[in-house]
């Protein structure tokens, strides 16, 4: 007898043999769980994990069963609610409290008030950090108000470790549907009909992929989940497996049918332990439930999954990479064609498909092609999930239709910039995709723009924040949709600095093989570090765009291929900061160590803040007293700056010329002769 950590439906896995026995089970779950009573949702993703959400589940399973509620309130650990910034996070249903940052010692408060007496606690709901408003439902909250949580939804109300909880949303039914009311071809045609482009970061669209793969000729084919999720910052695709393995399992069986496929692999990489232990045990459940393995539901239909697991290399995400991978041999690309679609996996026809993808297509047979190709743009359909990060309010996953502009997203959603600071730009797509949105309209930005001849005068008034997010949009504005990394970057953001980020992580994970990716981002990297520590000369720019044109014609995959485009598009919107670096020796968002200094103005309260960050003690001075920062020791790290709470540090120019506060230029001043002193 086994457990369902749903609502503790009790029942025996039995092989199920047709779609029939599943409607039974399904009603049977139904009848034993009553919708009416009190569930409390903790929230047991990997973010709120990291913030000690099992310490809290803990403390309410006490509490519960000290105040005899155990067996009353339903209490059920989900995957990730999206809003990991404010984690731990524990909604009530049915009214649909949201509390966030719950600790251990907050417990006893919501059972005892909210659970037995019906009240708020006040202290955990969500205060708006713009309104001040506070708000108690999970969905008046403007970070869950604006989104479309089509993929993302289940994972709040469902407990990925019960397929139990699946059955009852209906888990499962897409499956039947694919193999009981479909054949092989209409799946596949369902699949182009929708314009579903795949989410794994080219945006080919996925029916045609299916479309050739169902037509190569080969007794035996392969369905692979690339969930290597290799961009820094991205955990879309980790999020939907801890979440809601089942939505992935169902999409690759109909894969598997679709195109004549018994096997499937979803090779994860080995840094989500969390992910791997969830998928391997929906697999599992699914197995003994007879939803995988031979005649899945008396259908005739085999179909079997095996996780595979990734060492954690970027360029394993690339998909002759990760196949080479999966065969035991060393994970690098090989030219292409031909395509995994004809010779994939051991030279066999293969399908190979993003998470998201394959979650996505779960939802299109379930729901039809038209509903889907309903929601998005028109080369774009259906939703989107982005990992908004960076200098974000509200950092997390959210998911969005396809033409939201990006205003909505980092505003609307994202809250903005943290501490008032004004938006710089955005990164879409990863260290692969491009770099960069800027809002026009600042004066110096437009002008570079004009000056360079990347956007017409006219077009002054258009925002590229009022940009509508698909795939097309985004490649014509130099930037790219990717698999869904969203870095947001504020005026203390120094763009030279952001290209040698990502030229940095990409030359670690290139595997080597092709000369102009190798040779390429060493060359592209020792420049710009040469740009920012302000040896560098306006030639440079040309050698940093030649490079990159040989990159994007020559190289053997996609990781040389895009690589180029966060050191292109920081050139097309941002060249005048290049040039500051270059002709002023000046970093103007004060970041590029060899060029600023820290130092403490006469606006200091001696309130101590800055010295807990500092790294080499390097502050001095008695509370209530002036601080001063003692440049011998000073790493300008920065951590002092981003601290106080009197804007009190200024970061100055080093070396000779004039000192100038380098916070917000239209304030830009000579400082008092003290800072000029220690600078
Ligand atoms: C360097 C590199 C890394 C990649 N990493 C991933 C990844 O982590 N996950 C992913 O789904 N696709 C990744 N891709 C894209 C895959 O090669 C492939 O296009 C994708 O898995 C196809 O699925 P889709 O059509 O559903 O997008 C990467 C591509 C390159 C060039
Ligand atoms: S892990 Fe809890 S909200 Fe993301």
């Amino acid at each position: 007898m086994r457990q369902g950590n749903g609502g503790g439906d009790s029942v025996s896995p039995e092989r199920l043999t047709s779609p029939e026995a599943l409607n039974h089970l399904r009603e049977r779950l139904l009848k034993q769980r009553d919708n009416s009573r009190t569930v409390i949702n903790v929230c047991s993703g990997t973010g709120c994990l990291a913030c000690g959400c099992s310490a809290v589940t803990a403390a309410f399973r006490e509490a519960l069963a000290e105040s005899r509620l155990e067996n009353v309130v339903e209490l059920k650990t989900t995957g990730c609610h999206g809003f990991c910034e404010r984690g731990p996070l524990v909604a009530v249903y049915p009214l649909g409290v949201f509390y966030q940052k719950v600790s251990p010692s907050d417990v006893k408060l919501i059972v005892d008030q909210t659970i037995k007496g019906g009240k708020l606690v006040n202290k955990l709901l969500y205060k708006d950090p713009q309104t001040k408003q506070v708000i108690p439902y999970e969905h008046e909250i403007p970070f869950y108000k604006k989104q479309m949580r089509l993929l993302l939804g289940l994972n709040m109300v469902m407990d990925p470790n019960s397929i139990e909880d699946y059955f009852i949303l209906r888990g499962y039914q897409c499956m039947v549907r694919a193999l009981f009311n479909m054949k092989p071809e209409e799946v596949v045609q369902e699949v182009l009909d929708s314009g579903l482009r795949g989410r794994g970061g080219a945006g080919f669209p996925t029916g045609k992929k299916w479309a050739a793969c169902r037509e190569a000729k080969a007794e035996t084919k392969y369905i692979i989940c690339n969930a290597d999720e290799g961009d820094p910052g991205a955990f879309m695709d980790r999020s939907l497996l801890e979440g809601n393995p089942h939505s992935i399992i169902e999409g690759i069986v109909v894969g598997g049918y679709a195109v004549g496929a018994h096997q499937g692999f979803v090779y994860v990489r080995n840094e989500y332990p969390l992910a791997v232990k969830n998928l391997t045990y929906a697999i599992g459940t699914a197995r003994e439930y007879g939803l995988l393995g031979r005649n899945i539901l008396g259908s005739g239909f085999d179909f079997d999954i095996e996780v595979s697991r990734g060492g954690g290399a970027f360029v394993c995400g690339e998909e002759t990479a990760l196949i080479a991978s999966i065969e035991g041999n060393i994970g690098t690309p090989r030219p292409r064609p031909p395509y995994p679609a004809e010779a994939g996996l051991f030279g066999l026809p293969t399908l190979i498909n993003n998470v998201e993808s394959w979650a996505s297509v779960a939802l299109i047979i379930e729901k039809g092609a038209k509903w889907f190709s309903s929601i998005g743009t028109a080369s774009s359909k259906g939703t989107k999930v982005f990992a908004l990060t960076g200098n974000i309010n509200n950092t997390g996953l959210v998911e969005v239709p396809m033409g939201i502009t990006l205003r909505e997203i980092i505003y609307d959603i994202g809250g903005g910039c943290p501490r008032g600071k004004k938006f710089k730009a955005v990164q879409t797509g990863g260290p692969s995709g491009g770099t960069l949105i800027v809002e026009s309209g600042e004066p110096e930005i437009h002008e570079s723009l004009v000056a360079h001849g990347d956007i017409r005068e006219e077009e002054e008034a258009i925002s590229l924040l009022d940009l509508p997010v698909d795939f097309d949009e985004l490649t014509k504005a130099g930037s790219m949709m990717g698999s869904g990394g969203m870095i947001v970057m504020d005026q203390d953001t120094c763009m030279v600095d952001m290209a040698k980020y990502f030229f940095n992580f990409l030359q670690e994970e290139s595997c080597g093989k092709c000369l102009p990716c190798r040779e390429g981002l060493q060359i592209i990297l020792a420049v710009l570090k040469r740009i920012a520590d302000g040896k560098g000369e306006t030639k440079d720019l040309d050698t940093l765009e030649e490079v990159s044109q040989v990159m994007i014609d020559t190289s053997l995959c996609q990781l040389g291929g895009t690589a180029p485009n966060p050191v292109l598009s920081t050139l097309r919107y941002f060249r005048h900061e290049y040039l500051a670096h270059i002709q002023d020796k000046r970093c103007p968002a004060g970041v590029c160590k060899e060029l600023v200094s820290h130092a403490i103005d006469e606006t200091c309260t001696g309130c101590h803040v800055c010295f807990e960050p500092c790294p080499t003690d390097a502050i001095t001075g008695k509370t209530k007293e002036l601080h001063v920062i003692d440049q011998a020791k000073c790493i300008q790290c920065g951590a002092c700056y981003q601290v106080c709470r009197f804007d009190s540090i200024k970061r100055v120019k080093r070396g000779g010329g004039d000192i100038v506060q380098l916070r917000a230029k239209e304030k830009w001043q000579p400082l008092k002769k003290r800072t000029a002193a220690v600078a």
